[in-house]
């Protein structure tokens, strides 16, 4: 019987190449066919050998370059022909990656794989900001939600359970719908002071962070414009964000 290959679904973490965990170095540094998503940076791509084969599926913002069906059938198909595959993805897999998909249709096929975490952008952009994202007192719990709207229709949450003062939320892909978010929570009774933050490239050399509130938040991110890869992360933890040698984030920074 023909060798099967082995699928590693990789999280390279929020940018910086030395928030890699030592498994996903290790994988990269002997990879021979690799499959990334656009969100995986160069520097994380300078770390493969010179030899191995890249093959690129890329996001474009709002629509997936490759689609998701499509990159099942290709790591399986890789699998299937022999190769050991590193399947590079933009923080850990499991969230908000479609890794879940990835792994349900190679467990489907039969493919043996791994599952490799990595650091997610909410935990690496809050790092990189100095916002503790959970605070004795301030925030008891923290959750994770997309603003990504399905075929661009309306922003399908629940917004009587997210409206939580004492709790943060941490919004991925949610610069396009900023408006509909601070709409739906303050309409849920979040004050509409409750502070925002706007993370753009977190822990890379070119993040930018602004400060905002949920009552001001469309108008800034106007002004802003801020790029993809962004993330708000949303709660009072973020007027208590600290940073070596104090003090916190500026209000509107930049
Ligand atoms: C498709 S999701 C993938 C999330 C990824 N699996 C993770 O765990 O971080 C992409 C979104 O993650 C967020 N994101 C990822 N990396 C980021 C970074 N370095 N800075 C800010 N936001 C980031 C952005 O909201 C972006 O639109």
């Amino acid at each position: 019987m023909m060798h099967r290959g082995k699928v590693h679904l990789v999280g390279s973490g929020p940018g910086d190449p030395e928030l890699l965990t030592l498994k996903a170095a290790r994988l990269i540094a002997g990879a021979g066919v690799v499959v990334f998503d656009r969100l995986v940076g160069e520097s994380i791509l300078d770390l493969l050998p010179a030899g191995a084969r890249r093959m690129d599926v890329g996001k474009e913002t709002g629509r997936h370059a490759v689609p998701q069906a499509e990159i099942n059938r290709l790591l399986v198909g890789l699998a299937m022909d022999g190769h050991d595959v590193v399947r590079l993805k933009g923080g850990d897999p499991f969230i908000f990656g479609r890794g879940g998909e990835e792994a349900q249709a190679l467990a489907a096929a039969g493919i043996p794989f791994e599952v490799v975490p990595g650091i997610t952008a909410a935990s690496g952009c809050a790092a990189a900001s100095g916002i503790p994202l959970t605070l004795r007192g301030i925030a008891e719990g923290v959750r994770l939600v997309t603003g990504h709207r399905q075929d661009d229709g309306d922003l399908d949450l629940d917004w009587a359970s997210l409206a939580d003062p004492r709790c943060t939320l941490v919004v991925y892909m949610g610069v396009a719908s900023a408006e509909r978010m601070a709409a739906g929570l303050v309409g849920a009774g979040l004050p509409a002071d409750t502070p925002v933050a706007i993370i753009e490239r977190g822990t890379t050399p070119e993040q930018r962070t602004w400060v905002s509130r949920l009552g001001c938040l469309t108008a800034d991110m106007e002004r802003w414009a801020p790029k993809p890869p962004a993330l708000l992360v949303i709660g009072r933890v973020v007027d208590h964000a600290v940073v070596s040698g104090w003090p916190a984030l500026a209000e509107a920074a930049q």
